[in-house]
This record gives structure tokens, sequence and C-alpha cells, in this order.
């Protein structure tokens, strides 16, 4: 099977589009196509196996198995029908259908996941005299069916529970990151294992511990089950290669610093319990300690920072106030250092007294966020700030 060529489809946040494309080169899936929400590839079935192990940026990997035009519901049933579905999971799986849609001309999304469940059912009931139970909440399996305006694609679901869920949080901490976002943070920063970084506001560490994974190529998907391990055509041994493959390649250490710090005891215990569950607690530098009271810690790095901002957390006056100090931080005692701000409140720039070299659309869920960079040069970036446009 592995040398024939399959169609997947990778969804991430919107934004992550293009980092998440440059990822699965690096991964070794060349062919991909870039579209909103994700990044479709073609591609072995062993790097199906990979993307899952390795991605950091991915939400999920999508196995395409149909497509097909449709004018009704009727014609979305037939199709779904049409699929060999008992070839690739038994009745005695659970399974769960979830639809989505962009301009589909079809009224009602429930009345076809409805349909597209009952094709499943009938299918099997015609081949296996047995259909597989409904769970809406723990399926094994997840068939996923997307219209738009003219066509229905199939896929199965080869990840299950998404892909940031690395399964090292064991608190959580309020307004974390999804660990995918953090990734993709660090990935539009250009962050390198090489470069020494500081995330002086870590909550519960979500993007140090990113980072440390990255640094010691260890698979983010490591620890973790996937639901392709639920399907008939499921290769254990291959699955199991590939996952020695990448657990050799692990480095014993991180190759340049990762300091981590947040004013809140309780946020740094959370972190430091994740950075252990993961077992990276001795490639992160954490301690608890006021942003503003630190020093920088080496001549030039990376400072990743996503403060607490007005819709999610503290009050927007607290705020007002707390961001001139944090120019002030930035500007007298890390030059030489790329910043980054990660924020869900526009008028950081303005706020912090920087003008940004980028500013970068992203969703952090429904928020609209950016991304923030200031090239910390001594005296540079004492100019007049641009007025911010309307959209940050
Ligand atoms: C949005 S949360 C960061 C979440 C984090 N990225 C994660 O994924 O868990 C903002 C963090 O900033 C911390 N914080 C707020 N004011 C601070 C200050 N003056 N110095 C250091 N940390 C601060 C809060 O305790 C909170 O953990």
């Amino acid at each position: 099977m592995d040398s024939t060529k399959l169609r997947f489809f990778a969804p991430c946040p919107s934004g992550l589009e293009g980092v998440l494309e440059q990822e699965l080169h690096d991964l070794g899936v060349p062919m991909t196509t870039k579209t909103d929400g994700g990044v479709a590839f073609l591609a072995p079935w062993s790097s199906m196996y990979w993307v899952n192990l390795k991605s950091h940026i991915a939400s999920r990997v999508l196995w395409e198995v149909g497509q097909t035009p449709y004018l009704s519901e009727d014609d979305v049933y037939r199709a779904a029908y049409h699929l060999s579905w008992p070839d690739w999971f038994t009745s005695a799986q659970t399974i769960k259908v979830k639809v989505s849609a962009r301009r589909c001309p079809l009224t009602s999304l429930d009345f076809i996941t409805l349909r597209i469940k009952d094709a499943v059912c009938d299918k099997f009931m015609a081949v296996r005299h047995k259909r597989p139970n409904i769970d809406t909440h723990h399926p094994n399996i997840r068939l996923d069916a997307f219209l738009d305006e003219s066509t229905v694609t199939f896929y199965l679901d080869t990840s299950g529970d998404p892909l940031f869920k690395r399964g090292h949080r064991i608190v959580s901490v309020e307004a974390p990151l999804r660990e995918n976002l953090a990734a993709g943070l660090l990935r539009l920063a250009g962050w390198t294992p090489n470069d020494v970084l500081l995330d002086p506001m870590c909550g519960g560490g979500t993007i140090p511990l990113e980072a440390a994974l990255m640094a010691r190529r260890i698979a983010p998907g490591q620890s973790r089950a996937f639901a392709f391990e639920h399907l008939i055509i499921h290769d254990p041994k291959l699955w199991g290669h590939l996952r020695e493959a990448s657990r050799v390649k692990q480095l014993a250490e991180v190759p340049a610093a990762i300091y981590a710090s947040d004013q809140d005891p309780a946020a740094v215990k959370i972190a430091q319990r994740t950075f252990q569950g993961a077992g990276v607690a001795i490639d992160i530098r954490l301690k608890q300690s006021d942003i503003l009271a630190l020093e920088a810690p080496a001549e030039q790095g990376v400072l990743l920072i996503n403060p607490p901002y007005g819709v999610r957390l503290n009050r927007p006056e607290e705020l007002d106030a707390f961001y001139p100090k944090l120019g002030d931080w930035l500007k007298q005692r890390f030059n030489g250092w790329r910043a980054y701000i990660f924020t869900g409140d526009l008028r950081t720039p303005k706020l912090i007294g920087l003008a940004p070299s980028k500013r970068i659309p992203l969703f952090n869920g429904p928020l609209e966020c950016r991304l923030y960079e200031f090239l910390i040069v001594s005296g540079s970036m004492r100019k007049t700030i641009p007025k911010p446009d309307k959209r940050g």
C-alpha cells in the first residue's frame, strides 16, 4: 500500500497555513496545496503516520476517501453509501459523523449528517449484516464530510483527539494557548532551536514546552493514541518502526537555553508539572518573577510574550498602565533581541510605544489577534509610532 499516494487534508488554526505547509515540507511531504484553514497533501500512508506523530501545527490529519458532485441530500446519501466503509473499519467500532460546509445550498446540515450516518449504517447492514453504533462523545472513528456549493468530500479522521492534545497538560491555567498555536507562533517568529528563547509570561508553559519538544526533536504525538489504530488497514509494524525512528533521533538536551517565567506562583507550579510530565523539565529554566524584574539572559535571543488582554483577563485600564512600562523594559534591557507579542489587543504597539516591523493576523479560537514583531535596537525604536490602522 505504501507506494500508493493518497489524499489527505491537515486543518490548522487560521493564519498558520503557511507555516504548516513549511512544516510538512520539513517532514518530507512535498506535494502540498495550501487552502484557507489547512493544507491538503498527496502522500503515502506512512506519511499520514509521520505527520500525526511529528506535526506541531496540524490540528488533525483527515484521509480523503471520496469526492463527488451533488445536488440534493439524496445524492449525498448515495455518494456515502457507495464508499467501502466496511473495508476500513468494523461494525464493532463506534462512529460519529461531522459535517461542515461553505456556500452549501442545502438547508439543514443536521439532516445531511443524518443521511450520511444512515448511508454508512445501511452499507454495513447490506455487507456485514451488522451496523456500528453512534457515539457522539468518544467515537472510535470520526467521519467528516465537507460540502461546498457543488461537491461533497468525505474524510476519515486518522487523528481522533485533535493533535494539539499532546497528553502533557495535567491541569490548565486560565487562558492557555492551544499547543499548535504556540508552535505556530514560534515558527512565525522565526525561532529555531539554536536561538535563546524567553517567555516571561509563560502561564502554563505552552510556548516553552513546544519549543523544548522541537529543540529535543521529541515527537509531539509520541505518547498519545490515534484514531488510525482502529482502522482495519492500520499497519502496527510500520507505525512501530516510525515511532522508533523518531525516538532514536531525539536529542539529549536543547542546543540553546529556553527561559520561562510568570508572576503567578500557581501558574509556575502548573508549568513545572507539565514540563516534568513531558520529560523536558531540565531543558527549561523556569522561575517565578514579575516580567519587569527580569534582565535579558543573553546578548541576543527571541522573546515571545502572550500577555493577558482585556477580553479574556484583567481590566483594560490596568493593561493601559502596564504596557508603557513593558515598552520601556524592552527598550532598556533587550537591545539586540527580537521581541514578539501575541495579543488580541490591537492597541498594543501604540500603548508600548514601539513600531512593529511585522504584524501578522491570526485567530486564537474566535478572537482576532496579532503577532507583532519588534526588533529591539538601541535608539532606533524611539521614533514616532506610525498610527495603527483600524485593523491594528
Ligand atoms: C494569557 S496568559 C499566558 C498563557 C500562556 N501562554 C499559556 O499558554 O499558558 C498571561 C500570563 O501573564 C502573566 N502575567 C500577568 N502580568 C504579569 C507580570 N507583570 N509579570 C509576569 N507575568 C505576568 C499571568 O499570570 C498569565 O499567566
